[in-house]
């Protein structure tokens, strides 16, 4: 897609016509574990490492869709981004920033609500999901639009590829509904269609053989000591039978530690298990506690760096704010310019 002439003052910085720019988030919730860094961290490195454009959005408004109050949010803030950088993610390539701290890109909220309708929004599986699970009595309109907040995350950066988890799928179908439905109700192709980069996220379980997830208490976060997780995997579920093999169908809580072992040490599960055979679950739990150990010691051995170092950290996520905002700016100008709203 060639871009439109407009004068540069009020465009955004185009993204390369070759390497796609990339736009991925998470929710300030917490810190993340073993199963961000195997389903999106090592991901987002890799594509950042091969030339893509990355900015990662902590996506600080969108924790108040299920509750009532974000709690620890600077707390927060501070370890997700300790994880980010201890992870891989260089902030010299990379733009890490708040959703709060950039206000144009808030503003493109009201424009984009306009191209979608109540009966889309109401269609949102993974919506009808999250009030199910809702900590709040009533649905909130957060609850309801917050995917087409999260279209402007998207687009506010002319973000052309997002790597998601299947979850995430039909709130990126919403961001290419409002991209088309834009470029065509205005006449002019602002922004770009996203696509979906689909992660091949393993199905790694907590260590209670449940979905894993930060508000069930059943993750290994990458900030945990050795000990921390020693122990942690010392309580996992296992079953009783004594050889172990790699069956997720049948035994999804020893096939998930098996796996865990094998995504550490980039091996084939089924060889794992064939190699620990009937040593048992306390035999696993060693192999699984050595692997992951391993694997995260120069991890947190960096996190703890930059955990020392906060004001370093809250100068990455400033300049990432600033960059973040200069890039929103231009995008609201260029989309209040097609919308006849100059004055
Ligand atoms: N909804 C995502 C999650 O819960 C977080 C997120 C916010 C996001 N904005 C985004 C993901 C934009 C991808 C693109 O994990």
């Amino acid at each position: 897609m060639t871009a439109p002439a407009i004068a540069a003052r009020d465009t955004a910085p185009a993204p390369d016509p070759v390497l796609p720019r990339m736009l991925t988030g998470d929710r300030p919730t917490g810190p993340l574990h073993l199963g961000h860094l195997f389903g999106t961290l090592q991901n987002r490195v890799r594509l950042q490492d091969m030339g893509v454009e990355l900015f990662v959005i902590d996506a600080d408004y969108q924790v108040l869709t299920d509750r009532d109050v974000a709690d620890q949010l600077p707390a927060h803030m501070d370890g997700l981004i300790a994880d980010y950088l201890a992870a891989g993610i260089d902030p010299d390539s990379a733009t890490i920033f708040a959703h709060s701290a950039v206000p144009a890109l808030n503003q493109l909220l009201l424009p984009f609500l306009s191209l979608v309708s109540v009966p889309e929004l109401n269609r949102n599986p993974t919506v009808k999901d999250e009030i199910a699970h809702s900590r709040q009595s009533a649905v909130s309109g957060l609850m309801l639009t917050y995917p087409v907040h999260q279209a402007a995350d998207i687009l506010f950066c002319k973000a052309n590829l997002v790597p998601v988890g299947q979850d995430q799928l039909p709130h990126l179908e919403i961001a290419r509904l409002i991209a088309r439905r834009f470029n065509e109700r205005f006449g002019q192709p602002v922004f770009p269609v996203p696509d979906a980069l689909l992660s091949a996220a393993p199905l790694l379980l907590g260590t209670d053989g449940t979905k894993m997830s930060k508000s069930r208490g059943n993750t290994i976060p990458l900030s945990a000591t050795a000990d921390e997780t020693a122990r942690l995997i010392r309580g996992a579920k296992t079953d009783s039978e004594r050889d172990i093999s790699y069956d997720p169908e049948r035994r999804p809580a020893v096939s998930s530690l098996v796996l865990l072992a094998a995504l550490c040490l980039g091996r084939d599960p089924r060889e794992v298990a064939a190699d620990i055979g009937d040593g048992g679950a306390a035999a696993l739990k060693t192999v699984v506690t050595t692997a992951v150990n391993d694997l995260l010691a120069p991890i947190r051995a960096r996190r703890a760096e930059y955990a020392r170092d906060l004001g370093y950290v809250r100068q990455v996520l400033r300049d990432g704010n600033e960059r973040a905002n200069q890039i929103a700016a231009a995008t609201l100008a260029e989309v209040q310019g097609v919308m006849g709203m100059r004055y």
